[in-house]
């Protein structure tokens, strides 16, 4: 090789290294300009966590600047207070969490700010000197959720002209201890304290799924079958009820059968919804993940956050529902 073409080579070997090295160093710039988030959800109970995770996990993926580290508690706190821990030990940016039940969270929150880690809490609550220790609630008023079931019900019985009848309600609730059954159970006991011929027949934990509540119904059935009202504290349980009705030859059917409530609002038991079975049902919108990015980016930008968002959720009756409603719907 002449001694021109060696120094052409050389360059050319020089001009790729720099190129290579340039690329590793962007690359791992990248890296680490990625935002670390720990993730612990409670569980896939229902449609509803299935879609709430698969929010969180598609608002925080790396094309949207984030490393996401998911952790599934299958429904034992104890998963997800080792899973905070953990998080906390990996130095991440920030915690995500879905509590499975109000209490028992002080000691490891205390632990995630003392570590200078932001938490940002979504869909369930917990009690309030835990709440003092988080940066963010994302999620829903549960209460309120109840209080409109309760006060359709209370219309939709004063239209039938049945509010002097008797009206024996069957409560199947949620996971106890969960903000969700807390704030669903309270708006349901206020109601029957308040109307003397309202009548709690049973009141039993389907939690939030549908086999379990199939159980507990097909228990019921066999004490009792005079029931009026059925109010499920989430759809899975609302379609396990409903199961166990028809099985036992029960007609649900607002106008000529039992009146089922259910919250939620997923796809499968909207459909219910259009064919009367679901006489209302209230919306729990689990899509929570664009507001957690929302709320990370800001924080990054040293900006002002609301600490507490409240997403925005509607309801469906049998007798406005439409096909192109639930069509038209995300879950
Ligand atoms: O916390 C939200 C509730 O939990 C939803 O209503 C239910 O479906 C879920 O499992």
């Amino acid at each position: 090789m002449s001694k021109w073409k060696l120094v052409a080579v050389a360059c050319l070997m020089a001009i790729l290294c720099g190129c290579v090295m340039r690329m590793q160093q962007t690359m791992s710039q990248d890296e680490e300009n990625l935002i670390v988030v720990g993730f612990s959800q409670v569980g896939a109970e229902s449609e509803w966590r299935v879609t709430n995770t698969e929010s969180i996990k598609s608002a925080l993926s790396e094309e949207n600047g984030y490393v996401l580290i998911f952790e599934d508690a299958r429904q034992e706190q104890e998963n997800q207070i080792r899973a905070i821990r953990s998080f906390i030990q990996q130095d991440v940016d920030y915690i995500v969490f879905s509590p499975k039940v109000e209490t028992g969270w002080k000691t490891v929150l205390q632990e995630a700010k003392d570590a200078g880690i932001p938490v940002i809490m979504i869909d369930r609550d917990v009690e309030e000197e835990s709440r003092k220790l988080l940066t963010a609630y994302i999620g829903s008023d549960f209460y309120k959720e109840g209080k409109k079931a309760v006060v359709w019900l209370e219309d939709f019985l004063e239209k039938q002209g049945r509010t002097e009848e008797p009206l024996r309600i069957v409560h199947i609730q949620g996971t106890i201890g969960s903000s969700a059954q807390i704030g669903r159970t309270r708006a349901m006991e206020e109601a029957v304290a308040r109307h003397p011929n309202w009548e709690l027949v049973a009141q039993e934990c389907g939690d939030f799924t549908r086999a379990k509540t199939y159980e507990v119904m097909s228990g019921i059935l066999e004490k009792t079958k005079d029931i009026d009202v059925v109010y499920c504290e989430n759809d899975g349980e609302a379609l396990g009820a409903i199961d166990a009705m028809e099985e036992a030859g029960l007609k649900c059917d607002p106008e000529d059968g039992v009146i089922v409530i259910s919250f939620d609002a997923t796809r499968l038991a909207l459909q219910y919804c259009l064919e009367g079975k679901i006489a209302l049902n209230v919306e729990c919108n689990p899509l929570q993940g664009p507001y957690v990015d929302e709320v990370i980016k800001r924080l990054e930008r040293g900006e002002t956050i609301e600490r507490e968002i409240y997403v925005e959720e509607t309801q469906f009756d049998y007798l406005t529902i439409t096909q192109e409603m639930i069509d038209s719907r995300k879950y």
